[in-house]
């Protein structure tokens, strides 16, 4: 398994390009499915997240062609309504061929998606939603079988703006005969780019951006051509790794309208922080100030940033309070970060950061792609080698890492076992 080796310590300096965005790429390939003919997606990132949904979506049928960053994906012929056990267990963004076999065919057979190191992770609100549209859900064999044959339009409340919600019953009503009104929807940028698409693609949709959409189902769809969003978690990503090791860091092609709070959390920190259109600049002398922060759906604090949040404030000089509200159990970070020297005490879903610490590196391993990307936080902020260890994990969710960090005059290599 591949590790990743950091010597730490050194300032970043430089610019660096943000890739498109893996949680509006994996929706938007679901929605090719929609459409018979060829869909072409534009800046997709290299991901092995990415990867996965393509095998999904070959699987039911669709072909798939690269050429750097743009996808082509040929919906003409379904010829599976089944997304397997194997992939899905794997990702649970594969769960999105739920709602758009029911959209294509009127049925799907998808395999239920389990836990995983977060918590439970349910996916109820996806399948009342489903049945609030007509849709038959039967569970055999840790498969969701769903019969879409009577489905229509209806209005529907998600008792919580869930993202994977949100998509998959977007997905579905695109077929539904009639108006589904969706409400408390998912307001996150990557929903509102799967909004765009299809109203793209040929689906009425009133309301993008907001908390209700009027969806007017029925229609028959074509084939988009359609740009990915930028990724603001790896933008956020890169933005504590200049605030924490110091130094002055550009990001170029992001949109900074989607990382408003985190810009907001990072000047109160001490960071000095200038926005243009689709750059970002951070100047860091490394010395931060505390900042509380909590997680919170769209425009708050993404939870994706959160353990990237408790290693910048490793930093800071005083105690800072981390909550998680999205996901309770996010913190399988916090004993690899102590490790490294930080000073971190739980309560429940919060995270008690006392700093500043000098980090010394040491071998770590990664649990999960954002508690990674701390790790390699710390690990360039730190004194030493810092080792992380199964970094398939950032894989799924960083593309090119190293070479990215290494522009930026950080020492990092690869090392493959
Ligand atoms: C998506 C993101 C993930 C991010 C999360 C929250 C993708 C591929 N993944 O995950 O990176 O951390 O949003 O921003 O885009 N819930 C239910 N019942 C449901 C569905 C969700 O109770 O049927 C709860 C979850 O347990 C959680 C909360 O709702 O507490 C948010 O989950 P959700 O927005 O659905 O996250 P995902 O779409 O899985």
């Amino acid at each position: 398994m591949d590790k990743l080796i950091i010597e730490g310590g050194k300032q970043l300096k430089g610019e660096v390009k943000i890739a498109g965005a893996k949680n509006a790429a994996l929706p938007l390939m679901a929605a090719c499915v929609l459409a018979p003919g060829e869909t072409t997606l534009r800046n997709v990132p290299d991901l092995a997240d990415v990867n996965t949904m393509g095998r999904v979506l070959e699987n039911l049928g669709l072909r798939i062609g690269h050429d750097g960053d743009v996808m082509a994906l040929d919906a003409t012929t379904i010829t599976s309504d089944t997304a397997p056990y194997e992939l899905v267990k794997t990702m649970r963004a594969s769960f999105y061929a739920l709602g758009a076999l029911v959209g294509r065919l009127g049925r799907a057979k998808v395999s239920l998606p389990g836990g995983c190191a977060w918590g439970p992770r349910p996916v109820d609100i996806h399948l009342k939603g489903l049945e609030a549209l007509g849709v038959k859900i039967e569970l055999e064999g840790g498969y969701i079988l769903a019969d879409g044959r009577k489905m229509r339009g209806a209005r529907f409340v998600l008792e919580f703006p869930s993202v994977g919600a949100s998509v998959n019953l977007m997905l579905a009503a695109a077929a539904a005969k009639g108006e589904t009104i969706l409400e408390n929807v998912a307001r996150e940028p990557e929903v509102t780019a799967l909004t765009l698409m299809m109203i793209a693609m040929g689906v009425p949709i009133e309301g993008t951006g907001t908390t209700t959409l009027r969806i007017e189902g029925g229609h028959s769809l074509n084939p988009v051509d359609m740009r990915v969003i930028p990724d603001r978690i790896e933008a956020g990503t890169y933005l504590a790794a200049a605030g924490l090791a110091g130094g002055d860091v550009t990001l170029v092609d992001v949109n900074p309208e989607h990382l408003s709070i985190i810009i907001a959390k990072s000047r109160e920190a001490g960071l000095k922080i200038t926005e243009a259109k689709n750059r970002i600049r951070i100047q860091s002398s490394g010395h931060l100030k505390p900042v509380d922060i909590q997680t919170e759906v769209f425009p708050g604090f993404a939870t994706d940033m959160q353990a990237q949040w408790i290693a910048l404030m490793t930093g800071a000089n005083g105690s800072s309070l981390i909550e998680d509200t999205i996901y309770n159990d996010r913190f399988t970070h916090v004993p690899e970060l102590i490790r490294l020297g930080a000073h971190i005490v739980m309560r429940d879903n919060v995270a008690q950061v006392t700093g500043p610490v000098r980090l010394e590196g040491a071998p770590v391993m990664s649990t999960d792609l954002r508690a990674s990307a701390s790790l390699v936080i710390a690990g360039l902020a730190a004194r030493g080698k810092t080792e992380i260890s199964r970094i398939y994990h950032l894989d799924r969710g960083y593309e090119r890492l190293e070479e990215k960090l290494s522009a930026l005059g950080a020492r990092v290599r690869r090392e493959t076992a």
